[in-house]
């Protein structure tokens, strides 16, 4: 049942100190990279928020995604947050089963009709009317329709819910796609959304992101892919502790060969980090223990839209091709737009670099003679034609 009472309120009733509290806000904050103004008001307006109703839908899911929320760690963030909601249904984690289960979502719609966040994860099959997967002998489509309409805001959760995840990888027998998508054509209301994409994703992310909505009504600045630019907005390889291996050109050859024993870079043996963003190799898992590369694979991509398809787990990022800007043929001759330039820009450097290319550090020539001299290796496969460059170029400066 609904408690909308202060999170504040909540947290010392159930024996949660003022200082405690600071102390989440502070990680929280840093987290998502807020700034000074937004830093000062932000445990303030937490602390008086109420405590949203929040209704969770599984779909073609497997768990993962709710696993990695409920096993976080010290500061125990994601074991608070749900002191910051008041979570009425989760397929998962509710004890509540068969009619007593659906009645409390839709008690929980009724009694917080426009003001409720929907959490999804999994992906909607859209295939055969929806029959690969039902609940209560209703369509996920139908039900997630149903539960969109009185929503406030909605955060997908995990590839699936986001980009369709495993459930769509080719061929995508039951037609699955994510909520975005579904938005994208009408099928469900337009809310608010927020991606958090992973394979699961990282539960400080979605912590975060959550209390971030509580205090400020709003989600943080988001990327392209509408996932949030604070975790999404710097590829593992950036962020990685073999990089400098990778400057180094020192690389594993297989898995189990002198390279790989001295935890060298993983690249050649089909990492995906030059080309995903997410900030696992930062707040990792297991207690901040470790993440894939971490542990000695190289990363697959999971928060990218159709990483099951985007070539071999092991194959080197070298040998797999990016798609061509708009279908179209590079031709060296013709001139190109400073749209061009953008779409160049957006379509393939920012899987390395940021979404917002006003925060380049490089000067817009520098880009471009960088990009000339084929000297940095993850370049090299773009290959980009002459005037594709003058277009990036182009469009870089008329940003400054
Ligand atoms: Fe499972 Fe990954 Fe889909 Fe989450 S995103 S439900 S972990 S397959
Ligand atoms: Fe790390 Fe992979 Fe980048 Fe190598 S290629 S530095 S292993 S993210
Ligand atoms: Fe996923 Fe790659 Fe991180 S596989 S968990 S984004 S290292």
């Amino acid at each position: 049942m609904s408690d909308t009472g202060s999170i504040q309120r909540h947290l010392s009733e159930n024996g949660i100190s003022r200082r405690a509290f600071l102390k989440l806000c502070t990680v929280m904050a840093s987290a998502l990279a807020l700034s000074p103004e937004e830093v000062a008001g932000f445990a303030e307006r937490l602390g008086q928020s109420r405590r949203p109703s929040v209704i969770w839908l599984s779909f073609q899911e497997c768990t993962g995604c709710t696993e990695s929320l409920t096993r976080s760690h010290a500061p125990r963030i994601e074991e608070l947050i749900f002191d910051f909601i008041s979570l009425d249904y989760h397929h998962t984690l509710q004890a509540a089963s068969g009619i007593a289960a659906e009645s409390a979502r839709e008690e929980a719609i009724k009694l917080n009709y426009g003001n409720y966040l929907l959490v999804v994860d999994g992906s909607i099959p859209l295939a055969m009317d929806g029959a690969c997967s039902t609940i209560a002998g209703r369509t996920n489509l139908d039900i997630l329709q149903e539960c969109a309409e009185g929503a406030a805001a909605i955060i997908a959760i995990g590839t699936c819910a986001t980009f369709g995840g495993l459930p769509g990888a080719n061929p995508n027998p039951t037609g699955a796609v994510g909520v975005d998508n579904l938005m994208q054509q009408d099928l469900i209301a337009k809310r608010k959304l927020v991606n958090i994409s992973g394979c699961p994703p990282l539960p400080t992310a979605i912590s975060s992101v959550l209390a971030h909505f509580l205090a400020f009504d709003r989600f943080p600045k988001l990327d392209a892919l509408l996932r949030p630019i604070a975790f999404y907005g710097n590829t593992v390889h950036e962020r990685c502790a073999r990089y400098h291996f990778y400057q180094q050109e020192k690389f594993a050859e297989s898995f189990d060969d002198e390279g790989a024993r001295k935890g060298w870079c993983l690249y050649k043996l089909g990492c995906k980090g030059p080309t995903t963003h997410n900030a696992c190799a930062i707040y990792k898992w297991n207690k901040g223990t470790s993440f894939p590369v971490e542990a000695g694979h190289g990363c697959i991509g999971c928060s990218e839209p159709g990483f099951w398809d985007n070539g071999s787990f092991y194959a080197s990022l070298d040998s797999i091709v990016l798609a061509e800007v708009d279908g179209r043929q590079a031709d060296a001759r013709a001139g190109l737009s400073i749209e061009d330039g953008k779409q160049i820009y957006d379509s393939n450097c920012v899987y390395c670099h940021a979404a917002d290319p006003t925060t380049l550090e490089t000067a817009p020539d520098a880009v471009a003679n960088v990009l000339r001299s084929g000297n940095i290796r993850a370049h090299r496969r773009l290959d980009f034609a002459e005037n594709q460059i003058d277009a990036l170029e182009k469009y870089l400066k008329s940003l400054k």
